[in-house]
């Protein structure tokens, strides 16, 4: 199985730890370095390399590619999207699946300024997320994340990334597996716990195979 944008491993460690054969990787050398890291730390050998989206390359083919978190709305570019389905597609042996979270659409809508944090030791971590733009036509997402480093009630550092999002649309990133040619989809809101993916509060993951029909 291969998980593009792998990041430190969080999801493809504890999948290694279950027995399952992973490979991933990441643009990021640091999030690859960190990942590196914690599998030697527990015995594996390093899964991960540094590559991206849009020039991954592997000389053999995969059972499945995985992309949890919505890492995919990270390409806010709906041609370069397309073609990286495509490499997807290309990447995976006849009958392998591609599964991919994406978040509701509705996103966009929402109100921005999210404050979040979390303790670390005596440590307290902090991530504020400022609007810069939201264009509803593009269906894309600019925003501000500043992150904050607090000991004893002073702050010690603070880095800020900006992060663009395209959200897409169910009908969309469905036709968009279908031009790259995936025709057998299947369609999940909140990893099955309702009935219809209309009905999802958070996640919509997308189930595709070469050949099939379209369920839901
Ligand atoms: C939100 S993290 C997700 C990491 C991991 N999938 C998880 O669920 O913990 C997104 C990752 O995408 C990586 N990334 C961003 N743009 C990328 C690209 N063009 N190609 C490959 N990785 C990319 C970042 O470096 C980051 O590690």
């Amino acid at each position: 199985m291969l998980e593009p944008a792998a990041g430190n491993g969080r999801v493809l460690i504890p999948l290694l730890e279950s027995g399952l054969n992973m490979f991933g990787f990441d643009a990021s050398p640091e999030m690859v370095a960190f990942c590196e890291e914690e599998c030697t730390r527990r015995g594996f050998p390093t899964p991960v390399d540094i590559q991206t989206f849009e020039a991954f390359s592997y000389e053999h083919r995969f059972e499945a590619i995985i992309l949890p978190a919505g890492s995919f709305q990270l390409i806010v570019d709906p041609a370069i999207a397309l073609r990286v389905l495509d490499r997807f597609r290309e990447a995976l042996l006849p009958g392998g699946r591609l599964i991919i979270d994406l978040d509701l659409l509705s996103c966009l809508a929402d109100a921005p300024g999210r404050a979040r944090h979390w303790h670390d030791g005596q440590d307290i971590l902090t991530l504020q997320e400022g609007s810069v733009e939201r264009n509803f036509m593009r269906q894309t997402m600019l925003s501000q994340l500043r992150y904050e480093l607090w000991r004893e009630g002073k702050l010690v550092s603070t880095e800020m990334e900006l992060f663009h999002l395209r959200l897409w649309g169910l009908t969309e990133f469905e036709l968009a597996l279908r031009i790259v040619g995936f025709s057998s989809i299947a369609i999940f809101g909140d990893y099955g716990r309702v009935a219809r993916p209309e009905e999802a509060g958070q996640t919509i993951t997308f189930e595709a195979r070469v050949g099939g029909e379209l369920r839901k």
